[in-house]
């Protein structure tokens, strides 16, 4: 098992199988993934992931452009690690989350991992509105 983006959760899992692994859930096969858009997968409890490759390496954003609220960034053009949203060109860095163009809030990313050519997404901790924190 290979820790495949910049947001693995840093736990040493070296030893472990993610197959049956409760804290992740299986998206896809790797080879599955368009290589220069995303694809989109919802996940238990509505949230809406896009899945992006880049040379292998694969990134999960929340795939809500925090700008208007569409549902839409998997239909975004990646260039390396940046993506457009398509419904009005805010641009963001799929490791990070954060916004390069547009405005300044961020996106969402989540842990990904590829295990023998599957990629598993760390289960996401419910999203709680700021007004509940
Ligand atoms: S909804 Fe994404 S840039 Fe406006």
């Amino acid at each position: 098992m290979t820790p495949n983006n910049e947001q693995s959760n840093g736990h040493d899992r070296e030893n472990q199988s993610v197959v049956n692994n409760p804290d992740y859930i299986y998206l896809s096969p790797l080879a599955s993934l368009p290589k220069r858009f995303g694809k989109r997968f919802e996940l238990d409890g509505g949230v809406e992931i896009a899945l992006f490759q880049v040379d292998g390496n694969v990134y999960a954003v929340n795939n809500v452009c925090p700008h208007q609220k569409f549902s839409i960034l998997y239909e975004g053009e990646r260039e390396e690690h940046t993506i457009t949203c398509p419904m009005h060109g805010w641009k963001f860095d799929i490791r990070s989350g954060k916004c390069l163009e547009g405005g300044n809030a961020e996106l969402r990313t989540y842990p990904v991992l590829v295990e023998e050519g599957n990629i598993y997404i760390k289960r996401p901790e419910p999203d709680v509105p700021k007004w509940m924190e």
